[in-house]
């Protein structure tokens, strides 16, 4: 158990910068080719002096790693490509000592099919109680040879598999079985939650890692724990496309599968958890953040209920295409939305490890990148807690990873391209893969582009120019300009050009096709060369 650092400010986490850790891709330091927590370790001197507050880290639990961790075997220990316990007690007490909160990722949706329960539900017959710690179900049609009711995956195909059972009619051969529900991949059994067992399970790993000393919990798929009692056919007349290009179709106006009211009742039983070890607005407060993709910025405020988790992922702005009217109702949405959940102010993203980075989403190459910095300039003034994902300080670009090294379970399921492209190992130092990702010569996970050498940290460390030069300053001049200012955030659209105003602060992010003046007031940051005209693509913050 270690301390977390001493902060003046109560609420540590409302307005902090929390820097996403996909572990397998961070840094490898035992040298196979996959990211580990002594390589994180070894890199916290980089996070803090990058400017973020805390850092989040994707799952390292023992996992047959189908879904990179997010299929947990066992919650209460590390699994060995990743290290062991004591290396996650070391990783907290470094990020302790140089001021890093740490966030780890909590998978409640599902298990493994390799965890203890679902194997033992496997072994036990229909109707045990082993059984109902998931969702297994008769099929229909005369044979049951029909899933039990029409939801897709996530990850393409249906959400129920069936399973074979020894068939008492001969003693010794098996039959086709029941069926059980899995939203993502089949390797992901979905646990039943309405079974009491499930939620005391989950409070003793909180529990179990609060001992440890983290300081919150991300929360997956938290908006989809509790399914309609009755598993009811989905009405699929309206399918939504998902604007992200990674992964999820919607069907927005019939989801009996999330958002479902019972689920609010198990974060009020975590926040008085939490609660327990860290008085809110103390240094040693603890917190959780929904993964929720609600339907409405309006439901997603239902998560942060004073009494619920402390912040919900924001995914509007991330949605949002290339627009200043657009952004600025997003920014006007979110606020207004939360402006009703005392103590909860908003988040906002721009990438995480399930969808195509955003320098690729503005349209990639220089212009790409060029709206990439001005969006997360703009992000970096709002009011409440920004998330950042590693490598976005280096303005990487979603890769085109080969087929044949793709790894995402939704590749296999659908044949589309999946995530790997924003899940490529970072390049550290040095002109050719591994670059310095791995000690030696060690290939990693995902094959890195051959033409990363000038995006390396070390290539950008002394370039003022560089992506992450302008991290950095834009991280400083968050804490010096914006942090902490209590008063209103407006937002509007003057034709083209974003106006955001907080404090003594004005944002202007110009996103159209032609520069426009300038107006009147100290240039404190650019997200670009700026001079009597603010250029297309470009954001500035003006004093005075
Ligand atoms: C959301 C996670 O971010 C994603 O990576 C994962 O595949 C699904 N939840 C399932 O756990």
């Amino acid at each position: 158990m270690s301390t977390p650092p001493a902060q003046p400010a109560a609420g540590w986490w409302q307005e902090a910068v929390v820097y996403q850790v996909y572990i397998r891709s961070f840094a490898d330091a035992d040298g196979d080719g996959v990211g580990d927590l002594a390589g994180i370790t070894s890199r916290l001197p980089y996070l803090r002096d990058l400017g973020v507050d805390a850092l989040w880290i994707t799952p390292f639990y023992r996992s047959p790693q189908k879904d990179h961790g997010y299929d947990v075997a066992d919650y209460l220990d590390i699994d060995p490509l990743f290290g062991a316990l004591d290396d996650a007690d070391a990783l907290l007490a470094r990020a302790h000592e140089v001021g890093l909160r740490v966030i780890v990722d909590l998978v409640p949706n599902h298990t493994s099919d390799q965890h203890p329960w679902f194997q033992a539900a496997l072994a036990a017959p229909p109707g045990s109680p082993e059984r109902a710690r998931y969702l297994f179900r008769d099929g229909r049609g005369p044979d049951g040879s029909e899933p039990p009711n029409n939801w897709g995956s996530i990850f393409g195909g249906p959400a129920w598999t069936r399973i074979t059972e020894p068939d008492p009619s001969t003693g010794s051969g098996t039959r086709p079985g029941q069926w059980y529900l899995h939203l993502f991949d089949t390797s992901q059994p979905d646990l039943d939650w309405r079974n009491p067992e499930v939620g005391d399970m989950f409070e003793d790993v909180l529990r179990f890692w609060l001992d440890r000393g983290v300081d919150g919990f991300r929360i997956d798929v938290a908006h989809g724990l509790y399914k309609e009692a009755t598993l009811r056919d989905q009405d699929q007349s309206e399918l939504v496309d998902d604007p992200t290009g990674s992964m999820v179709e919607r069907v927005l106006r019939d989801e009996p599968m999330w958002e479902q009211p019972e689920v609010h009742d198990v974060y009020r039983r975590w926040r008085r958890v939490l609660e327990e070890y860290g008085a809110a607005g103390s240094p040693d407060e603890r917190i959780a953040v929904a993964e929720a993709w609600t339907r409405t910025a309006a439901s997603m405020a239902e998560f942060v209920r004073s009494d619920e988790l402390h912040q919900a992922f924001n995914f509007a702005w991330l949605t949002a295409e290339w627009s200043a009217p657009a952004f600025a109702e997003v920014v006007t949405g979110s606020i207004a939305a939360l402006a009703t959940a005392e103590a909860a102010p908003p988040t906002w993203v721009l990438s995480n490890h399930d969808v195509v980075r955003h320098p690729t989403r503005y349209g990639g190459g220089p212009v790409g990148l060029a709206r990439a910095r001005a969006a997360t300039l703009v992000m970096l003034a709002l009011p409440g807690s920004a998330y950042l994902y590693q490598g976005e300080e280096l303005g990487l670009e979603q890769v085109d990873v080969p087929p044949e090294a793709r790894q995402d379970p939704s590749w296999f399921r659908t044949g589309q391209p999946g995530r790997d492209g924003c899940r490529v190992p970072l390049p550290w130092a040095g002109t050719a893969p591994p670059y310095g990702f791995s000690p030696g010569d060690a290939q990693p996970w995902i094959p890195q582009p051959g033409d990363w050498a000038t995006l390396t940290v070390a290539a950008q460390e002394d370039d003022e120019d560089s992506t992450l030069a302008f991290y950095r300053r834009a991280l400083a001049a968050r804490r010096t300009w914006v942090r902490g200012t209590d008063e209103a955030c407006t937002a509007e659209a003057g034709g083209d050009v974003l106006v955001v105003r907080r404090g003594g602060v004005t944002v202007l992010l110009n996103a159209g096709e032609r520069s426009v003046p300038m107006p009147a007031g100290e240039v404190l940051i650019s997200s670009g060369p700026v001079g009597d005209r603010l250029p297309p693509d470009t954001a500035v913050w003006l004093r005075g």
